[in-house]
């Protein structure tokens, strides 16, 4: 184990840029990155699988007592994938559907204590740079690092609708607009761990920056930390 671990928590709303600023960032201090949104991502397909509801509380609950059920992250060459019972999700965590799904999972207790046990356990074995909603309030306080990343909503949803057209995904920009504001109303307004900045993080709107500019903000307050 390395002698010290840095740990840098990055949080915001949906479509900030966490994730690939997160990326960036780890890469360059050669360190992992852990996007905890793709756990949650990971159990809502789940649900969806198995054909409940999200809205229904303890049916979903009650699966995370299930002793055979398994998510975890394996990193191949820096790049992390997300297992559900060992199966490769990466890549179908990825829609709209499932995105909406887990915003809805994630207000539920025994799902918040589940995950967010599960990525201490990861965090403390190595410098990390991890990205969510409630790293830097509930997950890891004394990270070393907190950034609060945010845009206003309309250029959150142009990046969105951006990255779903890259993907080969059918989207129209309204209503990914409509959607992330659905999710920004449910993230922040959730009665446990809801999403807002944690004590001692740095304010970064990233409307005006560019990826770069963002990037090398975070890699400086590391510098000085
Ligand atoms: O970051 P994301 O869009 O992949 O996350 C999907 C949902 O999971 C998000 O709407 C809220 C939830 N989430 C959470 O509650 N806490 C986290 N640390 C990460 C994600």
């Amino acid at each position: 184990m390395p002698d010290t671990i840095v740990n840098i928590a990055i949080d915001g709303p949906v479509g900030a840029g966490k994730s690939t600023v997160a990326d960036e960032v780890a890469r360059r201090l050669n360190i992992l990155h852990l996007d905890t949104g793709a756990m949650y991502r990971a159990l809502a397909l789940r649900v969806l699988a198995l054909g409940i509801d999200p809205r229904d509380e303890a049916t979903v609950s009650g699966l995370c007592a299930d002793a055979a059920l398994r998510v975890e992250v394996a990193f191949e060459n820096g790049m992390q994938r997300t297992l559900l019972n060992d199966e490769d999700v990466s890549g179908l965590i990825r829609t709209q559907e499932a995105g909406l799904a887990a915003s809805t999972i994630s207000r539920y207790r025994p799902v918040r204590e589940w995950l967010v046990a599960r990525q201490r356990q990861i965090a403390c074995t190595q410098s990390m740079v991890l990205d969510g909603r409630d790293i830097g309030t509930v997950v890891l306080p004394d990270a070393k690092v907190k950034v609060y990343l945010t845009a206003t909503p309309e250029e959150r949803a142009r990046r969105r609708h951006q990255q779903l057209l890259e993907a080969g995904q059918v989207a129209v920009y309204q209503d990914v607009l409509e959607q992330l504001k659905t999710r920004d109303l449910q993230d922040q307004t959730r009665a446990v761990d809801p999403l807002r900045p944690a004590r001692g993080a740095v304010m970064l709107d990233t409307t005006h920056l560019s990826f770069e500019q963002t990037v090398q903000t975070i890699l400086d307050l590391v510098a000085l930390a």
